[in-house]
C-alpha cells in the first residue's frame, strides 16, 4: 500500500511547525513525532506497511549486543502494532536490513561514533552505523517513525542522516538520599535509551548513604546504608544492562565532603579531633551541608581510596570516575589544629586549595586505574590536572569558566530536575548558547549535559514523574541541532513521547492515579484527577524552607502524586494565546469545556480532601479550583458580548488569582499566568 506523503524533498529539521500542520490535515500524511528529532530529514513519497511478513536482518557485522537490540525493537514493534511479527532477527533479505560496519568501542567513551542513517523506500527500510551504538540509537528512531491511519500501521518513506550535538547526554540519579531499587533503575536506562541519552551518572554515596557494596570495606554499607544498597553483582548487571542500551555508567563517590555515611563505619576517614576523630558518626537524616570530611593529611585516607577505587574500577568499567568534591564547608579542617598545620608548611591557605591538594593526591590512584577524575564546579580550582572534567552545577558562566580555563566541561544546573522547572525551560537551556563569547576550541570543550534527579523527595513511585518526561527535553537539547528550538513543536511532541516512555515500562503517568487513590481512599477519584491535573509540587528548596523535610519525612502526600509541569501549563497558555490573538472558536469551546469542569470538579474534590487526614492541607485547592473556573469562565463571556464587567470585577478576579498563587499544601497551580491574561483582556 503506497500512502500519499507530502511533496517529496521537504527538508524538515527546521521546519517542523509546517510538518506539524500538514500531519493534522490528513490521516497518511507523515506526523513527525520524533524525539529527539534528527540532524536531518527528509520525508519522501511512499511507506511501508507492518505486515506479519516484516522482519529485520543484520546483512553484515552483528553480535549479541545487536541482535539483543534487534529483538527488543521486534518486540515493542509487535506489542506497539498488534502485528504478529517474528521477533528475532531473520537471516538474508529483510524488510529492515541493518549495516553495522562494527561493534564500537570495547568500552564505550564520549568519542563512541553514535550517527546512523536510516532510509525507508517503498521497498524497504535500510539503517546504517558505524558501530552497534549507531545501530541502537537508530532502532530507536526507526520505532519512532511509525504511523498509522485507521485500519493499518505503516512506515513512512524517510532519509535520515543523524549523528548528535553533544558527546556527552547524562542523566544523574541521586540515589543516596534515597535509595531506588533495581527495577527502577533499568526502567530509567529503558527510558534514556529511547531518547537516545548515553551517560548514566550514579551518585552513589552522601552525608545520607552509601549505596554500593564493597567487599574490602563492608562496614561503608553494614553500617552507613540501612540495609539498603546495591550488591556488587546488581551493579555489574546494571553496568552490563545499560551498555546493551549504548549508555555508560559513570559512578560517583562523593569526596571529601558529603561523605559522612563512610565514617558511621570508619570515623578514620574524618577530619575531627579526639578519640572517634569527631565522631561517632550517624547516617546523616537531615538535609544541607555537613561538617564531617575526610582527612586529606594522613597518609591512611589515601591507602584507603586507593584499595576502595581499585574494587570499584573493576566493577564500572567507564573511563571516567566521578569523586563529586562539591560543598565542602571546610569547618572540619579549620577547627583541626593538626590539619591547620599541615596546611600552612604547604601554603595551602584556604579551604579549596587544601581540597586541591587532596585532588592531587587523588589523581595518581585513579590514573593507576585508567580512570579520568571528573567532579562538580569546586575542583575547578589553582592547581588542578587539565585531564580532570569539570561538572557546573553552578550554571553557564562557571562551565565557560572552566571551558576558558582548557577543562572539559558538562552542564548541570539549569537540568535540575528537583527544581521542578518546565520542560520549556530545561529546554530553552543551551550548553553553548546562541551567541557564545567561547572561541571554537573552547566550545568544543563544553561535552554535554546532564539532567540531575537530587533524590531528598523523591521515592521509587514519585521519581519516574520528576525524571519524565521532562529529561526527553533535555535529551533533544543535547542530541539534535541547536535550531531544533521550537517550544509549541517541542510539547507536541513530548506528549507523544510521554506515551512511549510509558510503553517502556516507566509510570510517571500511572503512579499519579496509584497516588490519589491512595490519598483518598477510594477509587472514585475523577473530581481529584481534574485537580491534580493543574497543579504540581513546588521546588526542592521551597518544600524544604515549608516542610523542614528529612531523610525520615513521609513522601506519601498530594505534593508527592502530582507531577511537575504536567501538559495543563502548556495547553492553557496554548489555548488562551490563540483564544486572545484571533477569538478562535476552538480554543473558545476548549477553555470553556476546562473551566466548568473546574466548577463541577472543584466542591466534589473538597468533600473528599476534607475528609482524608492526608489531603487537609492541600483541601482549599479543591475551592480555589472552581473560584479559577468562574473566573475564566465569566471573562469569556464579557469578552464574547464585548461588554465592560462591571467596576471591581477585574481586580476581584485577579485578587483570587493573587491567592491561588500562595503556597498552600506544598503544591502549585499551573495555569495562573494565562488566566490573568484572559482576566486582563476582558477588563480592558
Ligand atoms: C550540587 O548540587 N551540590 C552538586
Amino acid at each position: 500500500m503506497i500512502h500519499r506523503l507530502i511533496a517529496a524533498g521537504v527538508v524538515v529539521a527546521s521546519t517542523l511547525g509546517v510538518l506539524s500542520v500538514n500531519a493534522q490535515t490528513s490521516s497518511s500524511a507523515f506526523n513527525n513525532t520524533l524525539m529527539p528529532q534528527p540532524a536531518h530529514l527528509t520525508v519522501n513519497a511512499g511507506s511501508v506497511p507492518i505486515t506479519p511478513q516484516f522482519t529485520a536482518a543484520a546483512d553484515k557485522f552483528h553480535d549479541a549486543r545487536l541482535d539483543a537490540a534487534i529483538s527488543r525493537m521486534l518486540v515493542r514493534l509487535k506489542a506497539q502494532t498488534g502485528v504478529q511479527i517474528a521477533t528475532t532477527p531473520a537471516s538474508g533479505a529483510a524488510t529492515l536490513t541493518i549495516t553495522a560496519d562494527g561493534p564500537g568501542e570495547a568500552i564505550q567513551g564520549p568519542d563512541e561514533n553514535e550517527s546512523y542513517s536510516l532510509e525507508v523506500t517503498s521497498s524497504g527500510a535500510h539503517l546504517k552505523a558505524a558501530t552497534v551504538v549507531g545501530a541502537i540509537h537508530g532502532l530507536e528512531t526507526f520505532l519512532q517513525l511509525v504511523q498509522n491511519d485507521r485500519t493499518t500501521y505503516f512506515l513512512p518513506a524517510v532519509s535520515i542522516d543523524d549523528s548528535p550535538r553533544f558527546r556527552w547526554r547524562g542523566l544523574m540519579i541521586d540515589c543516596s538520599r534515597h535509595f531506588q531499587p533495581i527495577e527502577v533503575i533499568k526502567r530509567t536506562l529503558d527510558g534514556m535509551a529511547a531518547v537516545k541519552m548515553n551517560v548514566f551518572h550514579w551518585h552513589l554515596s552522601d552525608d545520607q548513604g552509601f549505596r554500593m557494596e564493597s567487599k574490602v570495606f563492608p562496614k561503608l554499607t553494614g553500617m552507613g546504608s540501612d540495609g539498603l544498597y546495591y550488591t556488587q553483582d546488581q551493579a555489574r548487571e546494571i553496568v552490563a544492562y545499560a551498555r546493551e542500551r549504548g549508555i555508560r555508567v559513570v559512578p560517583e563517590f562523593d569526596i571529601p565532603g558529603h561523605a559522612q555515611s563512610w565514617m558511621v563505619g570508619y570515623p578514620e576517614l574524618a577530619s575531627g579531633t579526639g578519640p572517634d576523630y569527631g565522631g561517632p558518626y550517624q547516617i546523616e537524616r537531615q538535609y544541607g551541608i555537613f561538617d564531617p570530611v575526610m582527612d586529606p593529611t594522613r597518609e591512611s585516607t589515601y591507602k584507603f581510596l586507593d584499595r576502595f577505587i581499585g574494587e570499584m574500577a573493576e566493577i564500572f568499567p567507564d573511563t571516567y570516575m566521578h569523586i563529586g568534591g562539591d560543598e565542602n564547608n571546610g569547618v572540619q579542617w579549620k577547627a583541626n589544629p593538626k590539619i591547620q598545620e599541615f596546611a600552612k608548611k604547604h601554603n595551602l591557605n584556604d579551604t579549596a586549595a587544601l581540597q586541591t591538594y587532596f585532588n592531587q593526591q587523588l589523581l595518581p590512584i585513579l590514573t593507576k586505574q585508567g580512570k579520568r577524575m571528573i567532579g562538580w564546579d569546586e575542583i575547578f580550582a589553582p592547581g588542578l590536572s587539565k585531564d580532570a572534567v569539570i561538572e557546573s552545577w553552578r550554571g553557564f558562566d562557571s562551565l565557560a569558566a572552566s571551558a576558558k580555563a582548557r577543562y572539559d566541561g558538562i552542564l548541570a544546573q539549569p537540568y535540575y530536575l528537583d527544581h521542578m522547572n518546565s520542560a520549556e525551560q530545561h529546554y530553552r537551556a543551551d550548553p553553548v548558547p546562541v551567541g557564545t563569547m567561547l572561541t571554537p576550541d573552547e566550545q568544543a570543550r563544553i561535552l554535554g549535559g546532564e539532567a540531575c534527579m537530587w533524590n531528598e523527595h523523591v521515592t521509587p513511585r514519585s521519581i519516574d514523574s520528576r525524571v519524565w518526561p521532562r529529561t526527553a527535553a533535555i535529551a533533544e537539547r543535547l542530541w539534535s541541532p541547536q535550531s531544533v528550538n521550537n517550544v509549541d513543536d517541542m510539547y507536541r511532541r513530548l506528549w507523544v513521547e510521554s506515551l512511549r516512555l510509558e510503553a517502556v515500562g516507566l509510570t510517571h503517568l500511572s503512579a499519579e492515579d496509584v497516588g490519589l487513590r491512595q490519598l483518598a481512599g477510594t477509587a472514585q477519584i475523577e473530581p481529584l484527577r481534574v485537580l491534580a491535573s493543574v497543579l504540581q509540587p513546588v521546588g526542592a528548596d521551597q518544600r524544604y524552607e515549608m516542610q523542614h523535610t528529612s531523610q525520615l519525612t513521609p513522601m506519601d502526600h498530594l505534593i508527592d502524586t502530582v507531577r511537575p509541569d504536567p501538559p495543563s501549563r502548556h495547553q492553557l497558555e496554548r489555548l488562551v494565546k490563540a483564544y486572545l490573538a484571533n477569538h478562535d472558536t476552538e480554543a473558545r469551546a476548549e477553555l470553556t469545556a476546562t473551566f466548568e469542569s473546574w466548577i463541577a470538579a472543584g466542591p466534589k474534590a473538597q468533600v473528599l480532601m476534607t475528609s482524608e487526614p492526608l489531603l487537609q492541607d492541600p483541601a482549599p485547592r479543591a475551592q480555589q479550583l472552581a473560584d479559577l473556573g468562574t473566573a475564566g469562565l465569566e471573562a469569556i463571556l464579557y469578552i464574547e458580548k464585548q461588554q465592560t464587567p462591571p467596576a471591581g470585577w477585574a481586580q476581584g478576579k485577579l485578587a483570587v488569582i493573587d491567592q491561588a498563587a500562595k503556597p498552600v499544601g506544598l503544591v502549585r497551580f499551573t495555569v495562573l499566568e494565562p488566566l490573568r491574561d484572559l482576566v486582563n483582556a476582558a477588563g480592558k
